[in-house]
């Protein structure tokens, strides 16, 4: 890597870029990781569209980041040189605004976000806040981790923290990234799973993925058929659309939880009445914490949950978030530098 590293950059918004930069010092409290892997997540479309407020160019986006620790800031202490850590969508909380003081940090209102308020993993490098990385289990490859920095911990966190119990029904909606880990931590954490998606292309993997039951959206109304199974506990939601989510609180059990875990451009739309008549509730989940990150990669060791993903090389990044925007990965595009990104254990 010498004195500079390759990054990927959007430099005007849609377009992407490989770009050569200086490589910089991890400031106080910073390391800097020398990326071995980065997931390609729906929420980069943000930064590379640039609809995200308030964010600048050139960025580099990217927020499923794996690889080593290669250089440590002042005031860093517990992580070393050497130690493979992975970052997420929530990079590190500014610890001063009422939900840091209340220690809820991940609805911290001026977060670090890779890729969004800093330069993410797109990269051979990045530099990272050392209280936002987890630790990477020696189990894991780098490629396979990679997607759980995000999307695995967005749906082990919602299913984890929704009050469920086992058996209970739970269906999730949209079989991409997010939704065919939320299928796996879901059969996993043993839950009667059902995985709705659009057409019958998918049933095969949704059921290979541990699904109990596919419903087909275009043959079948998911609501009828999850009423039919007595009604969802819970229904986790990952797909892009607004239009797609808001009718699926009829497919709720009394009491039942709409857990909202996409983030559509086009608006929801409720109906009241199956929200008041059975006490149904609708609410957001954001990804999730470092610790709550490591509970994610040591649930997916214990139970033998992996993303399906599909590597690519970084400077191949515009193809690979292209193929992800048209719905072709399966599930996971994954950037990878060099040849490191299938080790298991760390490299000293
Ligand atoms: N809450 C959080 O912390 C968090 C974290 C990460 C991502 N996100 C958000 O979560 C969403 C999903 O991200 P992702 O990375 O999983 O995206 P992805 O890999 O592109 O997968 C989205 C999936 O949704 C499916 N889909 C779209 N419209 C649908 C519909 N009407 N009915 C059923 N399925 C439908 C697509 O299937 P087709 O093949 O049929 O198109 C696709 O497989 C994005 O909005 C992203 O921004 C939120
Ligand atoms: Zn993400
Ligand atoms: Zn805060």
């Amino acid at each position: 890597m010498g004195n500079t590293y390759k990054a990927v950059e959007v430099f005007e918004p849609g377009a992407l870029r490989v770009v050569e930069r200086p490589i910089a010092a991890p400031g106080p409290g910073q390391v800097r990781i020398r990326v071995e892997a980065c997931g390609i997540c729906h929420t980069d479309a943000a930064a590379v569209t640039g609809i995200y407020p308030g964010l600048n160019r050139p960025r580099v986006p990217g927020h499923e980041v794996v690889g080593r620790i290669d250089a440590l800031g002042d005031e860093v202490s517990k992580w070393a040189i050497g130690q493979r850590v992975g970052v997420g969508f929530f990079g590190g909380e500014d610890g001063v605004c009422e939900p840091c003081r209340r220690g809820d940090i991940v609805n911290c209102q001026n977060p670090v976000i890779p890729g969004v308020t800093v330069d993410g993993g797109y990269a051979e490098a990045m530099i990272a806040e050392a209280r936002g990385i987890a630790s990477i289990p020696d189990e894991l490859t780098s490629a396979e981790a990679a997607p759980l920095l995000c999307a695995g911990i967005t749906t082990y966190n919602a299913l984890r923290n929704a009050g469920l119990r086992g058996g209970d029904l739970v269906a999730v909606q949209g079989i991409g990234g997010l939704g065919h880990l939320g299928i796996q931590f879901a059969r996993h954490m043993g839950l009667h799973t059902v995985a709705i998606g659009r057409g019958r292309e998918k049933e095969k993997l949704a059921k290979d993925l541990g699904a109990h039951v596919y419903i087909d959206t275009a043959a079948d109304d998911a609501t009828a058929v999850l009423q039919r199974m007595g009604g969802a506990r819970a229904i986790l939601a990952t797909a892009p659309s607004g239009g797609a989510m808001g009718p699926l609180v009829s497919g709720l059990a009394a009491r039942g939880k709409l857990i909202v875990v996409g983030v559509p451009q086009d608006p929801m739309q409720l109906s009241a009445f199956p929200l008041v008549f059975g006490g149904r509730s609708i609410y957001g989940s954001l990804a999730g914490t470092a610790i709550d990150t490591e509970d994610a990669l040591a649930f997916s060791v214990l139970q033998n949950v992996r993303p399906m993903i599909e590597t690519v090389p970084l400077e191949q990044a515009a193809d690979a978030y292209a193929r992800m925007m048209q719905g072709k990965a399966r599930f996971r595009m994954v950037l990878v530098t060099g040849d490191r990104a299938d080790e298991r254990t760390p490299a000293n």
